[in-house]
């Protein structure tokens, strides 16, 4: 008992010197810590137990060169994530043992989980968390990382598309379309575009716009041009469909009839080709080769004098 009360004022005395940097408040059957964590954790959870845990130490949260690891000096070793967890090496009043402070599934609420892991991750994962869609529909920090056994799924240079797409199928078939960015080779991945963890702007991008996010790679595109299309500046989406498409570079639709999609009468007539007759009474001359490409080339803007027409 002596123990524990020391435990208690040592912790309420961390809490008050580094309030940020450690575990949420005290949830579910326990109130207090326990002492001497892991050690104590490990005598029943060690190797060989029914239900081993220690693999977490040999991970990257058990550095404990690293200050903010859960069990360097200070810190409160399992239960920095588990909580407080003394009542669980006893029983209940119905011979049961209570839980840990925390167990990470629908035992204990979702923002409890969440919080636990934002009390330490604050700056990757804590910006745009909050309001994000994979907040607000429960898929939790734990539904894409595993903390423990060994390496985490996410990681990026392991490809974390695959595991995106589990839950998304509806992309899953996009970037299976005849034009995609490279993701099913595995040169891009989900993330190159996407924040899990939330983003700034729409469709959780890393970059506040969807065009921001296309200058990354696509520098060229920003411009500033003399002669701007107008579309261009204003949404690529318009025109092009990110995950994949049936039409070449990634086109919404097939030119002519993506441009037709605005421009109806303009200097020359861009009836809807077709393909039946020739002009004078049937399509615009113009028209004859089917694209408004062959002579519009600089469809994303240009920087000819004469090129107003975005024709060169
Ligand atoms: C005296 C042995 C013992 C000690 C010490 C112990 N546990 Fe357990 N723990 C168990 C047993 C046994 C289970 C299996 C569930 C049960 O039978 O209640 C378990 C289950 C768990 C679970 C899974 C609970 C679930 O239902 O998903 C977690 C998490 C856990 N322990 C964490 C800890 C942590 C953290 C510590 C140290 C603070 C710790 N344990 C110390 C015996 C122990
Ligand atoms: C960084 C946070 C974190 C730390 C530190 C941590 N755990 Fe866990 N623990 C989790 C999460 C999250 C789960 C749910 C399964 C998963 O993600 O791997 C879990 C699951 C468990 C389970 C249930 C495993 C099962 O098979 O169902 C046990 C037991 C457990 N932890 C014990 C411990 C012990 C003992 C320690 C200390 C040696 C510890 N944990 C340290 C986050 C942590
Ligand atoms: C006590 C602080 C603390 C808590 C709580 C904590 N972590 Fe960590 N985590 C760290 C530290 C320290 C690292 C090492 C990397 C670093 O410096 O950011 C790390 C690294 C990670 C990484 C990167 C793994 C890699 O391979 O690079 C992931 C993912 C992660 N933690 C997820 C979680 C999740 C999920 C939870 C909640 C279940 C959690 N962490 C809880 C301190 C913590
Ligand atoms: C939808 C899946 C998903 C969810 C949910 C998720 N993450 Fe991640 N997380 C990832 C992926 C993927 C990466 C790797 C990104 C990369 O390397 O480009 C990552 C990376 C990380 C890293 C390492 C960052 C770094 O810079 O090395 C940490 C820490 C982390 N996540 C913590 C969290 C926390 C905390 C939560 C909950 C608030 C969370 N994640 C929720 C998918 C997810
Ligand atoms: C456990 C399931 C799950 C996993 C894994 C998952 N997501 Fe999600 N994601 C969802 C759910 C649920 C939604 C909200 C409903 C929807 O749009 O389908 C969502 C929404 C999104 C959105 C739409 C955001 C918006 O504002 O419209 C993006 C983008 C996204 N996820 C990207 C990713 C990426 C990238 C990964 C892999 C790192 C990933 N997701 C992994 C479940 C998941
Ligand atoms: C080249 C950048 C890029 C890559 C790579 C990318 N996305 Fe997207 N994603 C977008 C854009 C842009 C939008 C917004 C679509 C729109 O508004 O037309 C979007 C939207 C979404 C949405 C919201 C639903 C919707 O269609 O509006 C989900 C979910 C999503 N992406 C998941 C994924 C998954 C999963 C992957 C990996 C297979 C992925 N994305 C790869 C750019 C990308
Ligand atoms: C992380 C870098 C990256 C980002 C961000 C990115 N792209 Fe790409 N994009 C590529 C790569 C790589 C290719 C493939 C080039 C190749 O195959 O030669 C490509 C190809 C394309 C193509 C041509 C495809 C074809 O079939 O010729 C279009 C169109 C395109 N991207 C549009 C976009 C749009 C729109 C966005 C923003 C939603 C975007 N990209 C964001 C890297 C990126
Ligand atoms: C008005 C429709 C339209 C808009 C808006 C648009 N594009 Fe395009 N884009 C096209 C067409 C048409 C092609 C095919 C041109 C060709 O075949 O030479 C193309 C081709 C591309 C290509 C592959 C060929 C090349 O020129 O490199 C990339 C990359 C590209 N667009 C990126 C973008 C980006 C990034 C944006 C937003 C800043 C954007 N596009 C906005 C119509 C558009
Ligand atoms: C989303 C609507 C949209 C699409 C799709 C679109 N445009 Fe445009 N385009 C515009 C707007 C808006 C302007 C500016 C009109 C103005 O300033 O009066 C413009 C201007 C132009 C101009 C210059 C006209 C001028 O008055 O200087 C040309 C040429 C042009 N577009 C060709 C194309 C071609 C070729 C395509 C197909 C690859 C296309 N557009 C697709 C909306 C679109
Ligand atoms: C045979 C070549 C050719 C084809 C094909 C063509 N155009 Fe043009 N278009 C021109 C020329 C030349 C101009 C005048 C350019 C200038 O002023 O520099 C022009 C001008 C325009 C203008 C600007 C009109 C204005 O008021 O200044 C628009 C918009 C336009 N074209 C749209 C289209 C669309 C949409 C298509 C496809 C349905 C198309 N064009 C196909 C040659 C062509």
């Amino acid at each position: 008992m002596k123990m524990s009360s020391l435990v208690c004022l040592l912790v309420a005395g961390f809490l008050l010197v580094f309030p940020g940097k450690l575990s949420p408040a005290p949830v579910g059957d326990s109130a207090d810590y326990l002492a001497d964590d892991p050690r104590v954790c490990l005598m029943c959870h060690g190797p060989g137990s029914g239900m081993p845990a220690d693999d977490v130490i040999h991970g990257v949260h058990g550095f404990v060169g690293n200050e903010a690891s859960p069990f360097a000096e200070g810190q409160l070793g399992c239960q920095s994530c588990h909580g407080p967890s003394a009542a669980h090496l006893g029983r209940n009043e119905e011979g049961r043992r209570p839980l840990p402070g925390l167990v990470f599934d629908e035992r204990h609420p979702v923002e409890k989980r969440d919080a636990a892991c934002l009390s330490c991750h604050t700056r990757e994962a804590g910006a745009h968390w909050e309001g994000s869609l994979h907040e607000f529909t429960r898929v939790s920090c734990t539904g894409c990382h595993k903390v423990h056994g060994g390496r985490d799924r996410t990681n990026a240079s392991a490809g974390n598309t695959e595991q995106c797409l589990t839950c998304h199928r509806q992309q899953r078939a996009e970037i299976q379309h005849a034009f995609s960015h490279p993701l099913r080779s595995g040169q891009m991945q989900c993330t190159d575009c996407h924040n899990p963890h939330g983003g700034p702007g729409p469709a959780m991008m890393f970059e506040h716009t969807l065009n921001d996010q296309c200058y990354q790679c696509h520098a060229e595109k920003r411009g500033p041009f003399l002669w701007e299309h107008a579309p261009v500046a204003e949404d690529c989406s318009q025109c092009h469909r990110a995950h994949g498409s049936n039409h070449r570079a990634l086109l919404q639709a097939r030119t002519p009839w993506l441009c037709q999609e605005c421009h109806m009468a303009p200097f020359h007539p861009s009836n809807a080709e077709s393909g039946l007759g020739l002009p004078p009474n049937g399509a615009s001359s113009n028209l004859m080769g089917k694209d408004c490409g062959n002579c519009h080339t600089q469809v994303h803007g240009s920087n000819h004098p004469s090129g107003s027409g975005l024709t060169r």
